[in-house]
């Protein structure tokens, strides 16, 4: 059994007093959630106080991007000891906003994956097609290529500390919402390709997350899917009500 992931990407949104209430308001809601692996990813400079208000409850922080190097001379980068250093455990790599804004490609999403393996973070690892790509049938050879690029090089056991996100582009921030049925097609080929270039069993424990305009009112038939293992949730995960909704989707 996958136990399955809620993730919340506050991307730059919220002071570190607005993201300290927002998870001190969270932890009686979700406190008596155990089959979720809670997640919240604030902006850099939040982090340390966040995880100290999540300390000893549920909700595990993240951090929205890394650097690769332990350290040097890289002004203004962050490197993944000093994310755990700062109580993160999680980290997401290769969000497609990076992508698209700042220069991420899959040559960066494997070196920052492989170092945050390295530093013993968990590595929330984002893929995702474009409308254009879509509508031009190319999904699954752009998932392919950036499956087998950020995550070459990985040794089989190492997958362990790999979560993926599938975020198809044309549904984020959009309230376009992939189907369920669009979305497991997906998963159903991460799965399959994960086993190719790894092996079957990684493949079966490994946990795919949807991301894309993921609500409390849509959670349930996308975690209904065979192959969807939980969500990154972005505009809905920065109310303490609405990401509650979508953490406590079974009840
Ligand atoms: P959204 O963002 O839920 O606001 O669509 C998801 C994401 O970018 O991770």
């Amino acid at each position: 059994m996958r136990t399955p992931v809620i993730a919340g990407n506050w991307k730059l949104f919220k002071t570190i007093s607005e993201a300290t209430t927002m998870v001190a308001e969270l932890k009686p809601l979700v406190a008596g959630t155990s089959h979720v692996e809670i997640v919240v990813a604030p902006v850099f400079t939040a982090l340390s106080r966040v995880a100290d208000v999540a300390a000893g409850s549920n909700i595990h922080v993240a951090a929205q991007d890394c650097y690769w190097e332990e350290e040097g001379a890289y002004t203004g980068e962050v490197a993944p000891k000093l994310l755990k250093d700062a109580g993160c455990s999680h980290v997401i790599i290769g969000h497609s906003e990076r992508r698209q804004y700042f220069g991420e490609t899959d040559k960066t999403v494997n070196r920052k994956t492989r170092a945050a393996i390295t530093a013993g973070l968990t590595a929330i690892v984002c893929v995702g097609e474009t409308l254009a790509e879509r509508e031009s049938d190319t999904t699954f050879a752009v998932i392919e290529a950036q499956l087998t690029g950020g995550l070459a090089d990985l040794s089989t056991g190492s997958l362990k500390q790999v979560v993926i996100a599938y975020e198809p582009v044309w549904a984020i921030g959009t309230g376009k919402t992939a189907s369920d049925a669009q979305a497991q097609e997906v998963h159903s080929f991460i799965r399959s390709l994960i086993a190719r270039l790894f092996d079957r069993s990684t493949a079966e424990a490994i946990r795919i997350l949807y991301g894309g305009s993921v609500k409390p009112d849509n959670v349930r038939g996308l975690m209904s899917q065979a192959d969807i293992d939980g969500a990154l949730v972005g505009g809905a995960s920065l109310k303490a009500d609405s990401f509650a909704g979508i953490v406590n989707f079974a009840d």
